[in-house]
C-alpha cells in the first residue's frame, strides 16, 4: 500500500514552501522509511529558497533532521523499527574514483546527483497528488513527516537524545566542531578566530573549546550571536568589520591568529579570514556563496605560507565528522605546492564527533561511533562542488 505524507515543497525560489500531501515511493531492500522528528532550517535550505543555490524543482528541502526508523527494506541489516536516527546527507557510492581513494567527500556519485537532487540510480522518492516526481535536498528532504533514505544515511544514536538537539548534529554540529577537530589542527595554546556565529560557527566555537585553544575570538554582526558565542566558549566578541584583522594581531602580540574558521557565507569573511591569520596559520572556509562569484583577495595577504581548506560535513559510519574538500598551502614564496607540506598531514585517531553521545557499555556504542579513517587523503585541489 502506498504511504502518503505531508511535505513542504519549494516550487520556485524566493516563493513560499508549500505543504503538501505526497505519495512515498516503495521502499527499496536497502532503504529505511524513517520518521521525522526534528528537522533545523539551515542557511544552506535558505541560499536555495533565496536561489543563490539553484536546484531543480518542485523539491523538499531539509537536510539536518532526526527521527525513528519506522520501517526497513529486506536488505537492512544495521537498523531496525524503533531505532532513534540522526539523518546524514553525505551518501558515497563506495566505489568510484574518490571513494576507491579513500575521499568519499568527493564521491562521483553524490556529487552528480546531488546537484540533480535524485537518489544514486536516478529515481525520486515521491511523487505530488498530480504525479509529477519531488527532488529532494541533498538525499533528504526532511522538512516532511517521512524520509525514506538509504541505511548508510541513517545513523543510530541513543533513545535519550531529544530529537531537536540529535537534528542539530547532522549538519551545523557535525560540519563546526569537525572543521575545528578534524580539519584545522588546533593546539592547546592556538588563538582561534570563528567568523560568522551562527549554528555552524557556534558549533566551530565548542569544537575550538574541545580542542583546547587558549583564546576564541568570535566575530559576527550580530550582538545577539556574539553573545551567544561567548555562552559557548569564545573568550572575546567583535563586532566591528574593519577592526577583525587588527584585533587578531593584537591578541596576538602582532602575528595574527593560528586558525580561523569562516562560516559566515560571505566574500567579505573569506577576505577577512586571510587578512586575520598569521603567516603559516590556517584558513578553513565552512560558508558559501553564490557558485559563479569570484572572489578577490590582497595580494600580499595570500604570501605567507598560509593553508586554506573547503570543507563539508561529512557524517557517515566510520567516517570523520567533517572533511577537507581540498587543502592546499598557499605560497607564493617558495615552491610547497606538494602533499609532503606538513598542512596535509591530516590529524588522525581524534575522538568521534558523537564521542560525547557514546556510552561505555551502551550496546549502540558502535552505531554511533564516527572516527577518523582516510588517512590516505591526498593533496588534489578541488573546488567546491558545481551546484
Ligand atoms: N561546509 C558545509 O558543509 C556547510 C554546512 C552547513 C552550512 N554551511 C554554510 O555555512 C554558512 C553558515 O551557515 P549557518 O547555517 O551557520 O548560517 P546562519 O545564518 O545561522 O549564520 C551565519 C552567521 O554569519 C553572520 N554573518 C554574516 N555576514 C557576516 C560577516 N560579513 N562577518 C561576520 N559575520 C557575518 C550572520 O550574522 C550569522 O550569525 C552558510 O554559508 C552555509 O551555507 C556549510
Ligand atoms: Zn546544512
Ligand atoms: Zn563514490
Amino acid at each position: 500500500m502506498t504511504l502518503h505524507y505531508q511535505a513542504a515543497v519549494l516550487h520556485e525560489a524566493r516563493s513560499a514552501l508549500r505543504v503538501e500531501r505526497v505519495a512515498a515511493a516503495p521502499l527499496a531492500p536497502s532503504d529505511v522509511l524513517v520518521g521525522v522528528r526534528a528537522a533545523g532550517l539551515c542557511h544552506t535550505d535558505l541560499e536555495v529558497i533565496d536561489g543563490a543555490l539553484r536546484y531543480p524543482m518542485p523539491i523538499v528541502l531539509g537536510h539536518e533532521a532526526a527521527g525513528v526508523i519506522e520501517d526497513v527494506g529486506s536488505a537492512v541489516r544495521r537498523l531496525k523499527k524503533g531505532d532513534h536516527v540522526i539523518l546524514s546527507w553525505n551518501p558515497h557510492c563506495g566505489h568510484c574514483y574518490y571513494c576507491d581513494r579513500g575521499l568519499p567527500i568527493l564521491c562521483e556519485d553524490y556529487l552528480a546527483k546531488g546537484s540533480q537532487a535524485v537518489q544514486f540510480d536516478g529515481t525520486c522518492k515521491a511523487r505530488r497528488a498530480s504525479g509529477e516526481e519531488l527532488k529532494h535536498l541533498m538525499f533528504l528532504g526532511a522538512f516532511a513527516e517521512y524520509c525514506i533514505v538509504p541505511e548508510q544515511q541513517a545513523i543510530a544514536v541513543t533513545r535519550d537524545i531529544p530529537f531537536d538537539r540529535a537534528s542539530l548534529i547532522g549538519c551545523g554540529v557535525m560540519t563546526g566542531v569537525g572543521a575545528a577537530l578534524n580539519v584545522a589542527h588546533i593546539g592547546r595554546a592556538d588563538t582561534v578566530m570563528v567568523i560568522g556565529c551562527g549554528a555552524v560557527g557556534l558549533a566551530a566555537v565548542q569544537g575550538a573549546r574541545l580542542a583546547g585553544a587558549a583564546k576564541i575570538i568570535a566575530v559576527d554582526i550580530d550582538d545577539g550571536k556574539l553573545a551567544l558565542a561567548q555562552r559557548m566558549g569564545a573568550t572575546q566578541g567583535v563586532n566591528n568589520k574593519q577592526e577583525v584583522a587588527a584585533i587578531a594581531r593584537r591578541e596576538t602580540f602582532g602575528r595574527g591568529a593560528d586558525v580561523v574558521i569562516e562560516a559566515a557565507g560571505s566574500a567579505a569573511a573569506f577576505r577577512t579570514s586571510i587578512e586575520a591569520v598569521r603567516p603559516g596559520g590556517e584558513v578553513v572556509w565552512l560558508g558559501k556563496i553564490d557558485v559563479n562569484t569570484d572572489v578577490t583577495f590582497r595580494w600580499g595577504a595570500l604570501m605567507q605560507e598560509i593553508s586554506a581548506s573547503g570543507a563539508r560535513a561529512t557524517a557517515r559510519r566510520g567516517q570523520r565528522a567533517t572533511s577537507p574538500c581540498w587543502r592546499r598551502p598557499i605560497s607564493t614564496a617558495a615552491s610547497c605546492w606538494t602533499s609532503d607540506h606538513p598542512a596535509h598531514q591530516s590529524r588522525c585517531d581524534q575522538p568521534g564527533l558523537f564521542g560525547a553521545a557514546r556510552r561505555k557499555g551502551d550496546p549502540q556504542r558502535d552505531h554511533v561511533r564516527i572516527t577518523s579513517d582516510d588517512r590516505r587523503r591526498s593533496a588534489q585541489p578541488r573546488h567546491w562542488p558545481n551546484r
